[in-house]
């Protein structure tokens, strides 16, 4: 696999850091699995299919209690954006499900689903989430 591209694993840096530890492993945790997925995704056969499924679904779950830790402490720091964010999960979390379901039925790629978790993950950390780092930080 290249390193650069759209098939690369993701690197963890610290301009992905949000400056607030039990936010920061659990992105480190998404991280880790979205690069199990795109490996994953590059082996091919029953098995493998399986392997995959099964960490896509480990993947949403965590995803799922990620977001809930999330909304929690925006909700107690007071963040003014916490409905719009809140609304950004929610339909992620949807249009994974939907994915998740193509993918069953034979008509999703994994690759792409791998691609999408990967830009989606990178983006929404560095832009939405990066605006609650201010309000978290002063709960410290
Ligand atoms: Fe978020």
């Amino acid at each position: 696999m290249s390193e650069s591209g759209r098939d690369s694993f993701i690197v963890w840096n610290d301009d992905y850091s949000v400056q607030f530890r039990a936010i920061d492993e659990q992105h480190q945790g998404l991280v880790a699995m979205t690069n199990d997925l795109l490996r994953g995704c590059r082996q091919s056969g029953a098995a493998a299919d399986d392997i995959f499924m099964k960490t896509l679904r480990g993947a949403v779950e965590y995803a799922q209690v990620h977001f809930y830790t999330e909304e929690k402490y925006m909700k107690q720091a007071g963040y003014p954006e916490l409905e719009s964010h809140k609304k950004e999960h929610a339909a992620f979390v949807d249009k994974v499900l939907e994915t998740v379901k193509a993918f069953e039925e034979g008509e999703a790629d994994p690759f792409d689903l791998a691609v999408f978790l990967k830009e989606w993950l990178l983006t929404h950390i560095a832009v939405s989430d990066k605006k609650y780092a201010p309000y978290l930080a002063r709960m410290k």
